[in-house]
């Protein structure tokens, strides 16, 4: 197979940013994932229930978007719940967070921002100015994650493959799924935009078809052509010679390199192996969860089974038909070749350069 199914020259002439959360200053306003690509409608956001609850139900999702969304959730639960009784406040917070926290259990950024919010508001002493803190440590961690995937991009399109080559990806890890720029799909976007000229294929990613749906939509506002294959054609795809090399993002990194992602994420990585193709992870540091030593202990969310059965409301399998729908899956550290962060790309023995890179964030 040749290049992409495009036609003539395609110029590289990225639109205006995709920014899907936004903070109005008393709202949080979401890009609503689940109408994409042929809906464009906001979420208004003014409870953080409803927060998590867009966080359950995918409206927003990815790990670095959660973990933002999760962080102005927290906002939104200290404007409800102020009091002049610090103590009070603070508990009222922390059932919140609980609240929150427990939306999504696999992408360790949703519980690192909580947290992080937390921190915040018991370290300040007068309990009128626990919101404005909030407020603005939420902005710094949505901005501190743009400028973190423009590193993660900087650091990892070195590892994109030579013009004409190409380079595989799965689920959405573009601007979607983070406040802007994306992880994996902004290391392929930095490779672009660095003048590589090689070729992008995406998975559509079943069942939720975040590649189809979203990645395919994100790299055509890029102006990147990228050719979308059924998951399960990307076996045949490597061994023509078509890929190069897999890049995906993560969900949370253990301390030894495995890595929870996307579902199916593990059967490329084995694939890209049996076929001699690099696999690498591109993740924030606050991806990785030094406190799990092996990916056995990451909690991997299971989904309600009429996800497999069914796609958008119209059932497809005979009814009754029972399903397993796990929404991630782990791939053992042996597999990946590389794990591209904000500080460093750190390369085997995991234990040793995730360490240092989470140190140097
Ligand atoms: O179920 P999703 O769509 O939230 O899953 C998203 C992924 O698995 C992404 O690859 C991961 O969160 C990294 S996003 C930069």
């Amino acid at each position: 197979m040749g290049s992409p199914g495009v036609g003539g020259p395609v110029f590289f002439c990225p639109m205006s940013e995709i920014r899907p959360i936004n903070w109005t200053g008393s709202s949080l306003q979401l890009l609503d994932q689940m109408l994409l690509p042929h809906e464009q409608a906001t979420v208004n956001i003014t409870d953080y229930r409803n927060a998590a609850a867009a966080i359950t139900e995918m409206r927003v999702r990815g790990a670095p978007a959660i973990g933002v969304t999760a962080a102005y959730a927290m906002v939104l639960a200290a404007a409800e719940l102020q009091s002049r009784e610090r103590d009070h406040f603070i508990g009222a917070l922390r059932q919140a967070g609980a609240h929150v926290a427990a939306a999504r259990p696999t992408a360790v950024n949703l519980g690192w921002a909580v947290r992080r919010m937390l921190r915040v508001a018991e370290a300040e002493p007068d309990p009128g100015s626990i919101l404005p803190r909030l407020e603005a440590e939420a902005r710094r961690i949505q901005e501190e994650d743009e400028s973190i995937n423009r590193r993660i991009g900087e650091h990892g399109r070195g590892l994109m493959p030579s013009d004409g080559q190409g380079v595989l990806t799965h689920c959405n890890t573009g601007a979607l799924a983070t406040s802007a720029f994306g992880t994996a799909l902004g290391v392929i976007r930095a490779g672009w935009e660095a003048g590589g000229r090689f070729n992008v294929y995406n998975t559509e990613t079943r069942p939720w078809l975040q590649g189809a749906r979203l990645t395919s939509w994100e790299f055509q506002q890029l102006g990147i052509p990228a050719t979308l294959i059924a998951d399960s054609a990307a076996g045949v795809l490597m061994r023509q010679g078509d890929v190069s090399c897999v890049i995906t993002g993560a969900d949370r990194v253990a301390a030894n390199g495995d890595t929870a992602n996307k579902i199916g994420t593990y059967t490329l990585a084995v694939l890209a192996q049996e076929n001699g193709i690099p696999f690498y992870i591109a993740a924030p540091t606050s991806t990785v969860d030094l406190a799990i030593a092996h990916g056995d202990d990451i909690a991997i969310e299971e989904r309600p089974q009429h996800e497999v059965t069914g796609y958008g409301g119209t059932p497809v399998a005979p009814e009754g038909t029972p399903a397993y729908n796990p929404a991630f899956d782990v791939t053992p550290h042996r597999y990946i070749a590389g794990i591209v962060t904000e500080t460093m790309v750190c390369r085997p023995p995991y234990t040793e350069s995730l360490r240092q890179a989470v140190d140097a964030a």
